[in-house]
């Protein structure tokens, strides 16, 4: 019989939840422990059949420990729970803008992998981008990759550079498609759809959009245009959204949630 993959996950929030329901959907055989200080959260996740405790174990046995507290809470851990620093398994820290090197300084760990995933993980649908320290194992490195690959598309970078792009692109891209999808689903609402028909159409006209734009493998705007009748009611549309510089404002967006991921690592 396959052994049981012991994991413990810090912080039982939006992230911590859905990395451990992903998980837990993708592998029963996995034994996951959820940490948290918030007595709401833990019966929350423990009513989805994860174990919830306050504090974390003395010592802590676990393979996989995942980090998915706020940054500004890393601190705060460190100084409620030392015996992180006396840990020797893998150390996977989701937190947006901090460093492998700044992670590596405060948590004494030479396992250590940075990870950027997003809230579908929960569906096993999400994207998560990964980079490990230059100090993890072969065999490490494996072990995570297969781990993580149970939430959705995984990509691995060997440039940490990019992970202030990743934390806009990926950690925010759903809500951006939300916040899109919400205009589409107020709009349907100010047509005259009862609620259940708004929803249904923006979610499958989502999902739709989004399997073509894969099959077709092309630009996504190449799409936009094949709906675009020359003279049609469409481009009507289109038109205002260029006029607006709608694409530019969404680029600047994430540019400044770019920057903020990196100030966020510089201010800790
Ligand atoms: N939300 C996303 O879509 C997303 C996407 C990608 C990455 N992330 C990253 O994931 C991390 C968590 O984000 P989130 O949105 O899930 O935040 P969140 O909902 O606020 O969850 C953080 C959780 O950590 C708990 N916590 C704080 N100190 C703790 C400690 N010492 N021990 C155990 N748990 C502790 C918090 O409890 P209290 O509230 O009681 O303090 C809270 O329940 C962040 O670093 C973020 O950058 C988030």
């Amino acid at each position: 019989m396959k052994a049981l993959t012991k994991i413990i996950i810090v912080g039982a929030g939006q992230m911590g939840s859905a990395i451990a329901l992903g998980l837990r959907r993708a592998d029963q055989n996995t034994s996951i422990v959820a940490i948290d200080p918030d007595a709401i959260r833990r019966t929350l996740i423990s009513n989805r059949g994860i174990t919830a405790t306050e504090t974390l174990p003395n010592p802590i046995t676990s393979e996989f420990l995942i980090l998915a507290t706020t940054p500004q809470d890393l601190s705060r851990l460190l100084k409620k729970s030392p015996q992180i620093r006396q840990y020797s398994g893998i150390i996977i820290s989701v937190l947006a803008g901090i460093s492998i090197s700044e992670l590596a300084n405060r948590l004494n760990c030479s396992q250590l992998f940075r990870a950027m995933p997003n809230l579908p993980c929960i569906e096993n649908e999400g994207v998560t981008i990964l980079t490990a320290a230059p100090s993890t194992t072969q065999n490490n490195d494996r072990k995570v990759k297969n781990l993580l690959s149970k939430l959705g598309l995984l990509i691995s970078i060997k440039d940490e550079g990019l992970m202030d792009g990743a934390t806009a692109l990926v950690g925010g891209g759903p809500a951006y498609f939300s916040f899109f999808a919400s205009a589409i689903y107020e709009y349907a609402i100010s047509a005259g759809f009862d609620k259940e028909s708004s929803s249904s159409i923006t979610t499958k006209i989502m999902s739709g959009t989004s399997t073509l734009i894969k099959l077709n493998q092309e630009h996504p705007m190449k799409l936009c245009e094949k709906v675009m009748t020359p003279g049609g009611t469409t481009q009507q549309a289109i038109e205002i959204f260029e006029k607006n510089k709608i694409k530019k404002i969404i680029i600047k967006g994430l540019k400044k949630a770019c920057a903020h991921s990196a100030k966020l690592g510089r201010s800790l």
